[in-house]
């Protein structure tokens, strides 16, 4: 017999999630640089669901594209992309160093590659070809399958998961979110000037909400979150309630 006392029980203060049992779908989509990723890792990690980050996805595509001189600053070769989009092979490795899934491209990890600027300055572009869209939805709706997912990107709500039991729809000011992403540049080390980070920031915004096949739009059933003068803690607290509300 063990003369082990037990241990004392200690209070868990940490909001509790309603019905753990019940996996939901929950879309994160909103303008680039709101920080969906960062709310969707953080809800993920907490509710135990998997992450998928669909912007790295189309990152990834832009980064194949550019490796093959597909697209520059000067030309776009997009059948070229076209005929080549069997041979993309997307996939999520989970590393337990940094707590998240990251992207591999054809087995080779790139998640440092794609965060660039350059990449950016691009990705729209790709991302507007139906082809690459329709290819890269059906990976997306196979990785969300079993349900207990959070996804962001920006057709999530539309497009990939009309049926997704919580929609959320992230927006910040265009200067708010330019901020956000140059701090984030420079903290890794790349040479960056604001004004470039705001115009992209708007180009973006641009092309990706006037582009014919599913642009971003909040879907009907969405909710709006406009983050601008929240921390990111007490975001996390309303989406957890949003998440509880739903789970109920
Ligand atoms: O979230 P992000 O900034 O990493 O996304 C990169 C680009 O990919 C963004 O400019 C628009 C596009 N995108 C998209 O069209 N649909 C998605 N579901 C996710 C991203």
């Amino acid at each position: 017999m063990s003369n082990h006392l037990p241990r004392p029980k200690t209070e868990d203060r940490r909001p509790k999630t309603q019905n753990p049992m019940k996996k939901i779908t929950i879309a994160i989509d909103g303008f680039s640089s709101t920080g969906k990723s960062t709310v969707a890792k953080h809800l993920a990690k907490h509710l135990g669901y998997t992450y998928v980050d669909s912007g790295a996805m189309y990152r990834a595509v832009t980064w194949y594209a550019m490796k093959h001189h597909f697209i520059d600053k000067d030309h776009f070769d997009i059948d070229a992309l076209v005929s080549h989009l069997d041979d993309i092979h997307i996939s999520f490795v989970f590393n337990k160093d940094v707590g998240f899934a990251e992207v591999y491209l054809n087995d080779e990890n790139i998640e440092n590659q794609i965060r660039t600027l350059e990449v950016s300055s691009f990705v729209s572009r790709v991302a507007e070809i139906s082809e690459v869209r329709s290819q890269l939805v059906k990976q997306q709706q196979k990785l969300g399958k079993g349900k207990g997912v959070v996804m962001d990107g920006r057709d999530i709500g539309s497009v990939v998961f009309p049926d997704a039991e919580l929609k959320l729809f992230l927006t910040a000011s265009p200067e708010n979110r330019a901020q956000r992403r140059y701090d984030e540049l420079i903290k890794k080390g790349d040479i960056v000037l604001y004004d470039d980070v705001l115009k992209n920031v708007q180009e973006r915004d641009y092309i990706d909400s006037h582009r014919e096949d599913s642009p971003l739009v909040k879907a009907e059933d969405a909710i709006e979150i406009d983050n601008s003068d929240m921390t990111k803690d007490e975001q996390f607290q309303i989406i957890l309630e949003l998440v509880n509300k739903t789970l109920k």
